[in-house]
């Protein structure tokens, strides 16, 4: 059963370790990140983006698909099913389709209207026992198509949104989606230990965590990061073991790739990437 990410970010912030949140695309890629995180015994968060979720034929389809999963593959460790940076529409749409969290992007309103909208989520996730996230600071670079700044956000601002109640709170440091640039100035340390400060034992959450140096991630923990996304690096694994399989020419004969065994070396990559993840998050053995 999918649970709310409430219970285990609380524990992952007392226990100075994080969990990572992985973007599922496909079938493949969901059956890769259960499969590790019940093997590391790891709870984990499956992010979906509305992009993804239109792939994947709508959040209903995602939730039949998690949940069937979740079943037949016996999954025993805590799974939450997220959108990631969700519109408000986006964020009520997969409330009615049986998500057990949300985030509701609302950086981009002026303050007041982000703080309306994300209270009235809030409330509605409350009665239903959902977790949610909310983001101050845009996080940089492009996600589906939308292009951020990668700001600092005012730790004020942060303790304003984190006391409406919300369950975990993104807060820009100058983190960006996608690959860093060569000249990229790093996390901003003093603003997460400042919004750490303001906020208490709200989880924070550190978006774009493909490409941040180790030592970066081990301190942002360190500083109250308890929840950790990173889609990117699943995505290049994924291409660069499937482009080495097509390379190799293991097809049959010239009667095409069996559509199964073309994907198989993907989804191991997957695999890899998580479990190398999720041992630096420090999440393993803790479900
Ligand atoms: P990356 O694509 O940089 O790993 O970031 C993922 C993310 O933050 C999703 O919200």
């Amino acid at each position: 059963m999918l649970v709310s990410a409430k219970e285990m970010l609380t524990k992952a912030k007392a226990g100075k370790y994080a969990v990572g949140q992985f973007n599922i695309n496909n079938l493949e890629w969901t059956k890769s990140i259960l499969l590790t995180a019940e093997e590391l015994k790891s709870p984990v968060i499956l992010g979906v983006s509305e992009g993804a979720g239109k792939y994947m034929c709508g959040y209903k389809t995602v939730v039949g698909m998690v949940n069937g999963m979740l079943e037949e593959l016996g999954i025993t460790v805590p799974v939450a099913l997220h959108l990631d940076h969700g519109s408000y529409e986006g964020a009520k749409a997969c409330i009615e389709a049986g998500f057990s969290s949300i985030m509701f992007d609302g950086s981009h309103y002026p303050i007041e209207e982000n703080v309306a909208k994300t209270k009235e989520l809030v409330a509605i996730c409350e009665e239903k026992g959902m977790s949610i996230e909310a983001e101050v600071g845009s996080i940089g670079g492009e996600e589906d198509g939308v292009v951020g700044a990668g700001e600092c956000a005012d730790p004020e601002e942060c303790k304003m949104i984190a006391d409406l109640g919300v369950t975990m709170l993104a807060a820009g440091i100058g983190n960006i989606h996608g690959k860093y640039p060569e000249n990229w100035a790093g996390l901003s340390f003093e603003t997460l230990d400042a919004v750490q400060k303001l906020t208490g034992d709200m989880p924070l959450v550190l978006h774009g965590g493909t490409g941040i140096p180790e030592d970066m991630i081990k301190k942002a923990i360190s500083l109250g990061v308890s929840k950790i996304n990173v889609n990117t690096e699943c995505q290049l694994s994924f291409a660069d073991a499937t482009r080495k399989y097509i390379e190799a020419g293991k097809d049959q004969e010239g009667k095409g790739f069996d559509p199964r065994k073309l994907l198989a070396p993907g989804a191991d990559a997957i695999k890899a990437t998580v479990k190398e993840k999720m041992e630096l998050f420090g999440s393993v053995g803790k479900a």
